[in-house]
C-alpha cells in the first residue's frame, strides 16, 4: 500500500513565479524535488502557497474559493487561485493586505505585518476549503512562520487533528514586525511561550515555539544559531529546542546551472575540458572593456550588495591591493551605499575593477563560467547558493568559514577559507589562491574537485522526506 504524506509549502517567493533571493530559488526547487521522490511506497503530495503579490506571474489561474477572515468587527475577504507547474498545484492567496502592498518585501514593516499575518492565516484556512488535509505544515522565514503558530493554537481549539508544524530558517535575524495588535485583531491569542518577552509578539519566534521541528538551511548555520554570535538573541531559547533543530543544506539547480549545457555562455564545457573556460574568461574581459590577458586573475563578486555579504570588505581588499595585477567584476543590486562604493571603485580603477549595478542573470552565468574565482567574505552565510554555482562552473570560491560556505568550500580542496570579518584576511586569502593559480596543474584540480560536486536537490529532499517520516507517524 502506498503511503502519502500531505506537504503545503509556504514561502513568500518561489521561481519562477516571483523571485527576490535565494529563499526564492529554494522554494521553487525544494517541493518539486520533494514530489519526485514519490515511488510505489510513499507518495510525496507537495502543494506551494504564495501570496498572490502584484508582481506575480502566473499562467493559467484558476479561480478556486472565495472566504474571509475576521477581523475586529468585521472580515477581510480571502481570493485562492490555484494553478500547476509540472503536475504540482500552487495555491496563490490574495486579499486587500497583498493587494495593497507593491512590492514583495516592503520598505515599511507595517505594510509587511499586515501582509504576511493575512497570508499565514488565510493560507491555514484554505485546506478546510478545498478538503485536501496536509498531515505537514512547512513554512519558511519569518514571512510564513506564523501559519505554524495559527496551526498550533487551533489544534488547542479545536481539537483539530495532527498537523506537523516545520520551519527553515533562512535568515533568522529577520524575525518580522511586532504583530501583537495584529493577532488581537485577527482573533488569534497570544500563548504561554519560553520565548523572550520582546519575541513573543513576532512572527519568526512564534513560529519557531510552536514547530515541531526547526531545520537551519546547512549543517554549519545549525550551530551557530545556538551561539550568542549568531543567535539574534535566541540562542538560549534554541538551546532549549536542539533536539529539534537540524541542518539541512541547500541544493542548486543542476539542470538549469550546467556548463556543458547552458547556452548563456559562449562555450561550454566539462570537468574534463576546462582548458576552453580560457575562450569564456576572454569573451567576459571583452564585455567587461578589460584587458584581454588570460593571465591577469579575474575575481568576481555576484551578490546582493548587503552587508550581510560583505561585500563592503571586498571593495575593501580590492581597494588595498594596489601592487597586485588583477581585474574585478562586481554584479548586483542593494543597498544604495554600497552601490555608491562599487561605483567609485570602478572610478578610481577604471582598467581593472568594473561595476555592473543590477539585476542579470545571463550575465552572471558568463561569469561564473569566465571569471577564475569568486569571493564571499560573508558576515553570516546560512547557506549561500553562488559558491555552489560558482564550483560547477569551475569558477574557484574564496569564502569566509561561515554557514553554509564552511560546509560546502574546502580549504586547498575546492576553494579557499579565511576565518576573520576582515579584509585584510580576504586580502591574503585571494593571494594565497593567487599563487595556487599560477600552477596550473594544482589549480585545474580545485576546479575540477569543485566541479564535480554533487550540489542537486536530491540529496536535500531525502533529508527532509526521512524528517517528515519522523514527524508524522
Ligand atoms: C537566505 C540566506 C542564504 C541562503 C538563502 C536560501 O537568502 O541569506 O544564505 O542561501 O536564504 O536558503
Amino acid at each position: 500500500m502506498t503511503k502519502t504524506i500531505n506537504v503545503l509549502f509556504l514561502a513568500a517567493e518561489a521561481d519562477p513565479f516571483v523571485k527576490v533571493g535565494g529563499l526564492g530559488d529554494v522554494a521553487g526547487s525544494l517541493p518539486q524535488a520533494l514530489r519526485a521522490l514519490s515511488n510505489d511506497e510513499i507518495k510525496l503530495d507537495v502543494r506551494l502557497v504564495l501570496p498572490h503579490h502584484p508582481v506575480v506571474k502566473a499562467e493559467n489561474l484558476r479561480p478556486l474559493e472565495v472566504f474571509s477572515l475576521p477581523r475586529g468587527d468585521s472580515e477581510v475577504a480571502v481570493e485562492a487561485f490555484e494553478t500547476t507547474i509540472h503536475g504540482m498545484p500552487v495555491y496563490f492567496i490574495d486579499g486587500e493586505p497583498i493587494r495593497s502592498n507593491g512590492s514583495v518585501y516592503s520598505l515599511d514593516a507595517k505594510l509587511d505585518a499586515e501582509k504576511y499575518t493575512f497570508f499565514s492565516l488565510a493560507a491555514m484556512e484554505l485546506p478546510n476549503r478545498i478538503n485536501w488535509q496536509p498531515d505537514v505544515v512547512h513554512a519558511n522565514d519569518w514571512h510564513t512562520a506564523l501559519s505554524i503558530y495559527g496551526n498550533l493554537t487551533k489544534r488547542w481549539e479545536e481539537n483539530a487533528r495532527h498537523v506537523a508544524g516545520v520551519v527553515t530558517l533562512h535568515n533568522l535575524p529577520f524575525m518580522g514586525p511586532d504583530i501583537n495588535g495584529l493577532l488581537a485583531a485577527y482573533g488569534v491569542k497570544l500563548a504561554q511561550t519560553d520565548l523572550p518577552d520582546w519575541a513573543r509578539v513576532m512572527p519568526m519566534p512564534l513560529g519557531l515555539w510552536a514547530s515541531d521541528a526547526i531545520v537551519a538551511v546547512s549543517p554549519g548555520y545549525a550551530g551557530e544559531v545556538l551561539t550568542e554570535e549568531f543567535g539574534c538573541g535566541l540562542h538560549d531559547f534554541l538551546q532549549l529546542r536542539k533536539e529539534t533543530l537540524s541542518g539541512i543544506l541547500n541544493g542548486i539547480d543542476t539542470i538549469s546551472f550546467d556548463p556543458t549545457t547552458d547556452t548563456a555562455i559562449g562555450v561550454n564545457y566539462d570537468s574534463s575540458t576546462i582548458e576552453k573556460r580560457a575562450i569564456n574568461k576572454k569573451l567576459l574581459q571583452d564585455r567587461l572593456g578589460l584587458a584581454l590577458d588570460p593571465n591577469i586573475p579575474l575575481l568576481a563578486i555576484i551578490s546582493r550588495m548587503d552587508v550581510q555579504k560583505g561585500v563592503d570588505l571586498a571593495f575593501t581588499a580590492l581597494k588595498n591591493m594596489k601592487r597586485i595585477n588583477f581585474q574585478a567584476v562586481i554584479l548586483g543590486t542593494g543597498d544604495p551605499k554600497l552601490e555608491e562604493s562599487a561605483r567609485s571603485l570602478q572610478e578610481q580603477f577604471p582598467d581593472k575593477i568594473k561595476a555592473e549595478l543590477r539585476f542579470d542573470a545571463k550575465l552572471a552565468r558568463q561569469i561564473y563560467a569566465g571569471a577564475d574565482m569568486i569571493l564571499m567574505p560573508s558576515r553570516y552565510e546560512p547557506c549561500g547558493l553562488a559558491q555552489m554555482i560558482a564550483m560547477r562552473y569551475g569558477c574557484v570560491p574564496v569564502v569566509r568559514a561561515v554557514g553554509g560556505l564552511k560546509d560546502t568550500v574546502k580549504q586547498d580542496e575546492t576553494g579557499f577559507v579565511f576565518e576573520k570579518a576582515h579584509h585584510m584576511s580576504l586580502v591574503s586569502a585571494i593571494k594565497t589562491a593567487m599563487k595556487t593559480m599560477a600552477n596550473s596543474e594544482k589549480w585545474q584540480l580545485i576546479q575540477r574537485n569543485g566541479m564535480l560536486k554533487d550540489f542537486s536537490w536530491e540529496a536535500s529532499a531525502r533529508a527532509y522526506l526521512d524528517l517528515y517520516q519522523t514527524l508524522v507517524k
